[in-house]
């Protein structure tokens, strides 16, 4: 038993020594934290198991950076230690009790600093007499790399201490990282230029710190905070942790201002909470939070075991990232007929939920992955997010496994599939006759913030599309009880209540029509924006793309797909059959004090130039309830012409509409609606 022990052992040291060098110098790391630390767990349980076989050697031993030769060497006048781990709230009580015993202090609460653990390096700057004069890595905790210059940067007016009694020495440690925002925009403008880009903040912040020209650093947005310090000579530094970080502050040196003093474990955790639960809100990374022990006084009694301090944890975050397998690779059909591939993975737990989907997006992130059926892969979960594949294991990659192929005909209806976007989005172009893109819009069409028909769900869909039993959305409205109570998984009074649902759905509003219709672009807010801006239907129905564009929030794209919408016939008459089947919606209603001008209810053209921008004339008259078009025809009551009016002049001329000119607009756009004798408008 002890034989194979120590082979796991070595296995294990050196599987640790790969990645410790694919993180520390490459800044590539090819497993996730959460991979790493089981590695770590595993090889310590084993050197528990058999001191005999320990060493200082051990990767469970020593920090795990290592000084890249290609940067001067640095020796840390204290050393750079790491941080333990707890990932469960019993090590954190565990850690509370371990602490409170070598202090001897019997029951009473300790003061712990909580504050968020960053995800990023480990700096060391050293001032003297307030000057920075040497910045290091944590490298292997005792000799680091000099970074000095591509840390000035980073620092900006630091590099200077403010204030008075600044020791001759002081050594302030931290962490340089990379704010999320500053990492997509980074990465961005990387991928543009076709530079490499970074998997996520940490490798980004690491690889940008460790440049040799530090003209390259100085470019990156890296940002830094202090935790702690190092060696702080001829003054008599703070009594407590908070009090020294306060200090460093008043130096003029970043602090987080999420650092808060709690009592015992059951602050700690509170504290782990209230920052877990607004992870995904922080502008950083956060991978944990650390807990130290406040009283420095009692740090030094607590002292440091080889790797790390007694006196301080990390409580580590659910990880966010994990490694799988990759089962199978299929692609999806959505209801615009978007093809997106999808990986089927080994379940694997992630992020707080079981994951066995991620997306592949589309052709271009299938390119950049290169993932491949068979593949070890690392897939991300955070928050409400979906899934991701992130990279490839490629050390892990079988011998023969094949690159991912894009189909050229719809997996569904064979329909061939064509490329948009320079060939990276992939759509089936079988419309409504692809049963995928049948379901998938009827199954939206149903949703609840659309025609909100409860208890039509996806196998119901899928039955009625499959059995022929509806083609489209109107089809719904012609099922019967009988036709629903043949399917599987439906009862009598289920089908009774289905048929209820689908009869109730029938009144709604426009907003919500028009966003089940289901059109590519109009999320829930545009249909809002659509039936407030054109609440009536006939207009909608021939919606003019100009005066679409013009509707705040609507733009020449979402015009574009609304008006091709319209002008399809199939569409038009889905939305007759609707209408006919009863779909209805309340009448609109005219905004407040808008009834009453010159222009409500009225068509108007605009033409030639006029001494306000058009889009305000447009708006203008749109809240006074005009309804402005692009083009004359016999149903405009206005055409308002601006000096040059054109061709359209001649055509209003023609048709016999009333022509505005400038001052007559400006007239009615102040004032009322004359009154006829008997108060009608005229
Ligand atoms: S205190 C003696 N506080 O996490 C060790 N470290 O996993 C003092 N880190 O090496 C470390 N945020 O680079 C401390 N608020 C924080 C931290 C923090 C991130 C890093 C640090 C450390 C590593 C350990």
């Amino acid at each position: 038993m002890s034989k194979n022990a120590l082979q796991k052992i070595f296995q294990l040291r050196e599987l640790l020594e790969y990645h410790n060098y694919r993180y520390y110098v490459l800044d590539d790391p090819e497993i996730p934290d959460a991979g790493y630390d089981r590695l770590i767990r595993e090889l310590s349980a084993l050197e528990a198991e058999f001191p005999q076989y320990q060493s200082d050697d051990s990767p469970t031993r020593k920090v795990g950076g290592y000084a890249a030769k290609t940067f001067s060497e640095v020796e840390h006048a204290v050393p750079m230690r790491s941080l333990g781990n707890a990932f469960t709230e019993e090590a954190v009580v565990n850690f509370d009790r371990r602490v409170r015993e070598l202090l001897d202090l019997g029951e009473g609460k300790m003061e712990y600093v909580a504050e968020p653990k960053l995800d990023g390096l480990a700096v060391s700057l050293t001032y003297e007499n307030g000057w920075l004069v040497q910045a290091a890595t944590r490298g292997d905790g005792r000799t680091g790399e000099n970074i000095t210059q591509n840390v000035r940067k980073v620092l900006g007016k630091a590099t200077r201490l403010q204030g008075e009694r600044i020791p001759a020495v002081l050594e302030a440690r931290g962490e340089v990282f990379m704010r999320t925002d500053d990492f997509e925009a980074f990465n961005r403008s990387q991928k543009k230029a076709g530079q490499k880009t970074f998997v996520n903040p940490r490798n980004a912040a690491a690889g940008s710190l460790r440049q040799l020209d530090p003209g390259v650093t100085a470019a990156r947005p890296l940002s830094i905070y202090c935790h702690g310090l190092g060696h702080v000579s001829d003054r008599q530094p703070p009594p407590t942790h908070r009090e020294s970080m306060e200090w460093l502050r008043a130096l003029g040196l970043p602090v987080s201002d999420r650092m808060k003093t709690v009592e015992g474990v059951e602050g700690c955790l509170g504290y782990y909470r209230e920052l877990l639960g607004q992870r995904e809100e922080l502008p950083f990374h956060v991978d944990g939070v650390v807990y130290k022990v406040s009283r420095i006084d009692w740090q030094d009694r607590l002292g440091f075991t080889a790797r790390a301090p007694r006196w301080a944890i990390a409580h580590k975050f659910p990880a966010q990232e994990e490694m799988t397998r990759v089962k199978k690779i299929e692609v999806q059909v959505g209801r615009t007929g978007a093809i997106t591939p999808v990986a089927r993975l080994k379940p694997v737990f992630v992020g707080g939920a079981t994951v066995s989907n991620a997306t592949l997006h589309n052709r271009e992130e299938i390119a950049r992955l290169d993932v491949r059926v068979g593949d070890c892969v690392i897939v991300r979960r955070a928050g409400e997010v979906i899934p991701e594949v992130v990279s490839v294991v490629l050390s892990r990659r079988k011998k023969g496994a094949r690159a991912f192929a894009y189909p050229e005909t719809c997996p569904v209806c064979r329909s061939p599939v064509v490329y948009e976007r320079g060939g990276v989005i992939a759509r089936c172009s079988g419309g409504l006759f692809c049963d995928a893109q049948k379901k998938e819009s009827i199954r939206h069409f149903a949703s609840r913030k659309a025609m909100d028909i409860g208890g039509l769900g996806e196998k119901l869909v899928e039955q009625l599309v499959d059995n022929r039993l509806i083609r489209d959305v109107a089809g719904l409205y012609t099922l019967t009880p009988e036709q629903l109570a043949g399917l599987a998984g439906m009862a009598e009074k289920s089908a009774g209540n289905l048929v209820g649902a689908i009869e109730k759905s029938k009144s709604t509003t426009l907003a919500r029509f028009l966003y089940a219709l289901g059109i590519p672009l109009v999320g829930e807010v545009t249909a809002e924006v659509l039936a407030g801006r054109l609440p009536d239907l006939e207009k909608i129905s021939h919606p003019d793309e100009e005066e679409l564009q013009c509707i705040p929030g609507v733009g020449p794209i979402v015009a574009r797909s609304v008006s091709t919408f319209f002008d399809q016939p199939h569409n038009q008459a889905v939305i007759e059959k609707l209408k006919a089947a009863g779909v209805r919606w309340p009448a609109p209603q005219t905004p407040s004090g808008v009834t009453d001008s010159f222009f409500s209810g009225k068509t108007v053209v605009l033409t030639g130039t006029l001494g306000m921008p058009r889009s305000e004339a447009r708006n203008r008259l749109q809240s006074l309830g005009a309804r402005v078009t692009g083009s004359i025809s016999k149903n405009t009551d206005y055409l308002i012409a601006g000096r040059d009016a054109g061709s359209k002049a001649g055509r209003a001329q023609q048709l016999g509409v009333e022509i505005l000119d400038e001052s007559r607009f400006l007239e009615h756009l102040g004032r009322p609606p004359e009154k006829g004798p008997d108060g009608v408008s005229a």
